[in-house]
């Protein structure tokens, strides 16, 4: 196992995800994790991540100093090769302009960390501070123009520090670096599959639950299915799910749901109409922040007035992935938007949670969902957001604005899979803006509402691209949302990406 140490990088995940593509296990944890603690998990190899500080900041995010004497090979990026710097005596200073983008690299010798790759090389850096001076006896392995010190290391104590960020794709070899890092200097095997995850987490599961019961929320989406699924393998008949229809689902998808699950999968569900209940809590509330707390919350209560019909359920399952949790702000990263698994939950909640998916990726999930026999439809269902088509309704959200969203949404898929582009692209929705606008349909005046379509190409929701759909299909949805849909008058196409924009509106 390599252990990632959290310094604050918005994409420290990725480096544990980097190391599981190369067939290796790995698991992302708080920089507080002590020496001891470290020493019992007995990883290979330590990798401390990047993080938004400065070494020398007052609050800035540090280590236990043990973990350096744990003779455990150990890898510090950007944030975490400064540490390792000042620890070992080396010097960091303040850089006069902040370093962010591509940056060539020149090897300075035949490095371990670099064995293999070319001598000049393309890197990404994003960094305000940087090193220096190195320690006393660690070499500089690699320069570039505006950073001497690009990476250094000790080899004999197995020492390295990278000022750039090998886990992101625009570092040409990152991956090379990391795969030198993971098996020629930590010894690893690389014979980790998401197959082994499935073992590990039903293994986990049983233990936690032991003879007691989990109740899971089932939505249909990838996500939930793969949790309900991967729960059900690992306890059977303890599980019930419950399908809220909070009524703000796309169209026809509650009774997709329980024909799927209930019928095929014969799992335990009770179906909830609580459509009535959610738009009731939603009135006058326009504030994003606000309808996703109000919608997580509400969603609790409901599982709470379930269970204690159901009498003895201890546990809550939840398909919340990593991107979730990153997202909505770890006690290192900063919130974006507070995700509707996660910043929903009321501090009254009577059940103890269970989210096996949180250290993985959308792609991730898939592959799990894959291996467990989910079929395709399911597994290959595009994301939809726990807040539902409330999202997606700019503003306060009325039954009537949410039925132009259900209805365009629905030609919008009609369409994207009349064309074979479902694959293609990632995610697609439509949205209702709070804009109506002047229009002119036969000879009459109009005056209504504008829908948006959001159309994303991406691998994990982390980033994101505007698909770019040929025009003659976005032709015909436009044709069809104008002509088909009650008060719209005016299609807008989103060409944004993720960043600066998220994919939702809200
Ligand atoms: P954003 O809008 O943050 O979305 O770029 C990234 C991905 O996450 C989905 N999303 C959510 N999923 N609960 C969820 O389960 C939520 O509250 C939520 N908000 C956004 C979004 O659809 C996209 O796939």
């Amino acid at each position: 196992m390599i252990l990632v140490l959290d310094f604050g990088s918005q994409y420290n995940q990725l480096i544990t995800r980097r190391i599981r593509e190369l067939g290796v296990y790995s698991e992302l944890h708080s920089h507080k994790l002590t020496a001891e603690a470290i020493k019992r998990m007995n990883p290979k190899g330590i990798i401390f991540s990047g993080g938004p500080h400065s070494v020398y900041d007052e609050n800035s995010y540090r280590c236990d100093e043990g973990i350096f004497d744990l003779d455990i090979p150990i890898l510090g990026i950007c944030y975490g090769m400064q540490l390792m710097a000042l620890h070992f005596g080396g010097k960091v200073e303040k850089d006069k302009h902040r370093e962010y983008g591509k940056a060539d690299i020149n090897l300075s010798h035949d490095a371990l960390l670099f064995k293999d790759a070319p001598k000049n090389q393309v890197v990404w850096m994003s960094h305000g501070d940087k090193v220096v001076e190195t320690p006393s006896s660690f070499q500089i392995d690699a320069t570039s123009p505006s950073t001497p010190i690009a990476a250094f290391s000790h080899q004999e104590k197995s020492l390295f520090g990278v000022q750039f960020h090998p886990e992101v794709r625009h570092t040409e070899y990152g991956t090379n670096l990391l795969n030198q890092f993971v098996f020629d200097v930590c010894g690893c095997e690389g014979n980790w599959t998401i197959g082994n995850y499935i073992e590990m987490e039903v293994k986990k599961i049983q233990d936690k639950v032991g003879n007691r019961k989990v109740l899971c929320a089932l939505s249909g989406g990838v996500d939930s299915s793969v949790v309900a699924a991967l729960i059900h393998k690992a306890i059977g008949d303890q599980l019930t799910c419950i399908f809220v229809d909070h009524g703000l689902l796309r169209k026809n998808e509650a009774d997709d749901v329980m024909k799927t699950f209930a019928d095929d999968f014969h799992m335990n569900i009770i179906k909830i109409d609580a459509q009535q209940r959610f738009l009731s809590k939603l009135k006058n509330v326009s504030d994003p922040e606000m309808k996703r707390k109000i919608i997580g919350n509400e969603f609790i209560y409901v599982f709470d007035d379930e269970a204690s019909k159901i009498k003895e359920i201890d546990f809550l399952a939840q398909g919340t992935l990593y991107t979730d949790i990153i997202e909505s702000g770890t006690e290192t990263a900063q919130t974006i938007k507070s995700h509707h698994n996660v910043g929903g939950l009321p501090e009254d909640m009577e059940f103890e949670l269970i989210e096996p998916l949180n250290a993985l990726f959308k792609d991730e999930v898939r592959e799990l969902g894959t291996q467990l026999g989910i079929p395709d439809h399911i597994v290959w269902r595009q994301p939809f957001p726990g807040p539902g088509l409330a999202i997606r309704v700019l503003g306060e959200v009325t039954e009537e604005k949410l039925k132009i969203v259900r209805e365009s949404d629905a030609i919008l898929r009609e369409e994207i899979a009349k064309a074979g582009l479902e694959r293609d692209i990632w995610q697609y929705f439509t949205v209702l803006p709070n804009i109506r606008s002047v229009g002119v349909m036969g000879d009459s005046r109009t005056y209504d509402y504008t829908i948006g379509i959001r159309a994303v190409t991406s691998v994990d929701g982390m980033t994101s691209d505007w698909a770019r759909i040929p025009w003659d299909v976005l032709e015909k949805i436009s044709t069809r949302l104008v002509n088909d849909v009650e008060h719209i008058n005016r299609v807008v196409y989103d060409v944004t990406s993720k960043p600066p924009a998220t994919i939702e509106w809200e």
